[in-house]
């Protein structure tokens, strides 16, 4: 009796819940009609066009004087770039002037923080901590929307191979399943519990699609590859963006296999809004329509617009082909006007979801934007995920962690003092906040210090350029020290948009810096600060090396907390590193060849360079501790499985070293045949466990029919009955455990 009261409440309440959920989406629908069936073909035109207010203009901008007056007959429907409240309030008033009165929404290249500045997106993707990176998003939407703006284009999903390519520094690396697992958690840190909340913020899911794959690493450029690498590779994150609920996405600016991005509507009609059902909308990056111009695959700006719209890119962003000939298309009879009024009603959905047709100003309240730049916590979570993203590469009979109680230290480079530097490329120059709002190197380690020791300062040289004056006062000081540290690599803006570079190598004289403190006898602790792979020479001869990538606002407390071991890093490369820019494009998860290469002294006729090894100079999923870890005991529930079950897999890790520490145990797999060949090892899994000093733990891991599959020649994602081999390991060649299982039928 009592069983069929429950059933009978659970199914009446879930009638009821359905109801009000219909009620609600039917609601959404006719508020969208309210509006939209009052508005006019220009009217509806002008929601399809994003301007750029006057900030960080990333492409060919128009000088456009007529821009507040276009807003003000409601031909604009969002603007990019506009920065704090009082200046986004004041566009908002324009808009509500407009006959409509539809509101304007903000965008922003909110990409790795807004005025708290966390470390770039590879950076943070080295942590391989899902939760860090999900809050760092969180915090980033909750200072960004308390500024009145509504929507951030980012994360960028792009899948990346090769480090000249300037952009590797605003994903998450190589690999599709770390890539995927953080587009997910990015977008749910950006949009938080839902649209509409004050602290929410629209996410982008972008470059749609395989941007990262440009030719030779040069931005912009054109991408040509099998479909079957689109589908494994390149479009899983851009799946799992959709999954995640993310409210837009980007198209790109590459061609793909001869058809510009942004008028391809095999990927945004056919697979985006198709297959995967999106039901947000389509941005273009800046320009990109206009663009399919020069690309040579529409005569005139007349046929972009056909062609942008017609695919599925609903909103223009800066290129006014929209404005210019939409209008002139339908007349025309060119395109049928429902292709507009579904992009429009995409976009004013957003707009009510977001709540700014019940108050265009609900985001600009100063009072609150104040409060949450000012949170005191910010800091303290930007502290925290830049030290779990620094990648400990080399430590030489354990020179770190340093003592709080060495007597002299000589802190050389030119980054030391650098203040912005640390915040990397996509930084944003909050309005009325010192750009300069930074702990740099030098204030990190005077903060940390006791007052014992004595920290000696010396430039050394410049990033870039040939003089080296200032070797004599850094070999000096050096002299004088118990051990050297030494600060060296990019600018940040030498890593970012349009920053595509064919020598990778650390720039200038730094590395000679580096050979003339080496030769004093000193201890050298080498800290790379850079937003991509950076290429060593010199550097392989220091005793110890830390990547710290750009790290944010509190990059000075995080290199400090992990020099003196208040941080025991944990951060594993997501990316590769080649040891030259010759073996670019290298990667962990290639096909083995007919020849594969056994060492590197056999050149004979394997695949295989003549000149140079084939292995790189740091793998994915390297990185060290300053303990160590063991790996035992690995058990699979199973040996055989059938398509529907799955094998339980169970190990032990035990902290064996004198620290207490974090370890990313990775779990990789090969499918030994397959009809289509399969990567010599994919990450499946991984898990990020901490452990104190002698302390082990106990871990699982699970496999099933989803972590097997692959596309097939139809493109069918499918798994098929084999031996599959499986490794377990501290790095995707530091393969601890291994072990074997078959699928069968
Ligand atoms: C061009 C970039 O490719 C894109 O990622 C960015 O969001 C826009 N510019 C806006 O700044």
């Amino acid at each position: 009796m009592m069983k069929f009261n429950l059933i009978s409440f659970v199914l009446c309440f879930s009638i009821v819940s359905l109801n009000i959920v219909a009620a609600q989406k039917k609601t959404i629908n006719e508020k969208i009609d309210s509006v939209f069936r009052l508005m006019t073909l220009e009217e509806k035109i002008g929601q399809l066009n994003q301007y750029n207010d006057d900030w960080r203009a990333t492409g060919p901008t128009t000088v456009d004087n007529d821009k507040v007056n276009q807003i003000r007959k409601g031909q604009v429907g969002s603007l990019l770039n506009s920065l704090g409240t009082e200046r986004i309030k004041s566009w908002q008033n324009i808009a509500m002037e407009s006959r409509l009165k539809i509101p304007l929404l903000f965008g922003q290249d909110v990409v790795h923080g807004y005025k708290t500045t966390f470390p770039i997106p590879l950076a943070e993707a080295a942590s391989w901590d899902l939760e860090a990176m999900e809050l760092s998003a969180r915090i980033a939407a909750i200072e960004a929307s308390a500024a009145g703006i509504n929507w951030t284009f980012a994360p960028m999903v792009d899948i990346t191979r090769d480090p000249r390519w300037g952009r590797v520094m605003e994903g998450a690396g190589e690999d599709t399943y770390l890539g995927s697992k953080i587009a997910y958690t990015r977008i749910k840190g950006f949009q938080g519990k839902k649209l509409g909340e004050l602290n929410s913020l629209m996410a982008c899911a972008k470059h749609f699609a395989a941007y990262g794959a440009a030719i030779g690493g040069r931005d912009y450029n054109s991408v040509d590859m099998s479909d079957r690498m689109l589908w494994e590779t390149y479009l899983p994150p851009f799946k799992t963006a959709v999954d995640a609920g993310v409210a837009t996405f980007m198209n790109a600016f590459n061609d793909i296999n001869g058809v510009p991005a942004t008028g391809n509507k095999y990927l945004q009609r056919d697979i985006l809004k198709g297959k995967w059902a999106f039901k947000g909308f389509v941005v273009s990056d800046w320009g990109s329509i206009g663009e399919m111009v020069n690309h040579g695959n529409v005569k005139n700006d007349y046929e972009a617009a056909l062609s942008a719209i017609t695919a599925g890119s609903d909103m223009d962003m800066e290129s006014r082909n929209y404005k210019n000939n939409l209008a002139k298309l339908v007349k025309d009879k060119k395109i049928p006007i429902a292709l507009i009024d579904d992009a429009v009603k995409r976009i004013l959905k957003k707009k009510f979801e977001l709540g700014l047709f019940d108050d265009p100003f609900r985001y600009c309240n100063a009072e609150r934007e104040q409060a949450a730049l000012n949170n005191p916590d910010h800091p303290k979570v930007a502290r925290a995920i830049a030290a779990k993203s620094i990648v400990l590469l080399k430590n030489q009979d354990q020179l770190l962690p340093l003592s709080k109680n060495t007597k002299t230290i000589a802190f050389i480079g030119p980054l030391v003092k650098s203040l912005r530097q640390n915040k990397g490329f996509w930084d944003v120059d909050v309005p009325g906040v010192d750009s300069n709002f930074i702990v740099s190197q030098w204030e990190g380690l005077q903060n940390k210090i006791s007052g014992n020791t004595t920290l000696l300062y010396a430039k050394g040289c410049d990033i870039e350029g040939n003089n080296t004056e200032g070797f004599t006062e850094a070999v000096e000081i050096a002299k004088q020290s118990d051990v050297v540290i030494l600060s060296i690599g990019e600018r940040r803006d030498m890593s970012g948009e349009a920053k595509s570079r064919s020598n990778i190598n650390i720039p200038g004289v730094q590395e000679d810096l580096l050979k003339v403190l080496l030769a004093t006898g000193k201890p050298v602790v080498v800290l790379i600060n850079a937003g991509r792979p950076l290429v060593f020479t010199t550097v392989n001869d220091a005793h110890a090396i830390l990547y710290t990538w750009w790290l944010g606002s509190e990059a000075g407390n995080a290199i400090a907390d992990v020099l003196f071991g208040d941080y025991n890093p944990s951060a594993k490369l997501p990316i590769t590193f080649p040891l030259s820019v010759g073996q670019i494009p290298i990667y962990y998860n290639h096909f083995n060849t007919g020849r594969p290469a056994k060492n590197d002294n056999n050149h004979n006729y394997n695949s295989s360079y003549t000149d140079l090894s084939i292995y790189p100079k740091y793998e994915f999923g390297f990185g060290l501790s300053y303990t160590t870890f063991e790996y035992s005991d690995i058990h699979l529930s199973k040996k055989k499985m059938k398509i529907n079950e799955k094998i339980e897999v169970s190990l032990t890790i035990a902290n064996t070293g004198k620290y207490n520490g974090e370890e990313i145990v990775q779990l990789y797999i090969r499918d030994k045949v397959g009809s289509i060949i399969r990567p010599v090892k994919e990450l499946k899994d991984f898990t990020k466990i901490k452990l104190n000093a002698g302390e082990s733990k106990p871990i699982k891991f699970y496999i099933d029919k989803e972590k097997i599959s692959f596309y097939n020649q139809k493109l069918q994602w499918q798994a098929e009955p084999g031996e599959f081999e499986l490794m377990i390991g501290a790095s995707s060649s530091d393969i601890r455990l291994r072990g074997e299982f078959e699928l069968i039928r």
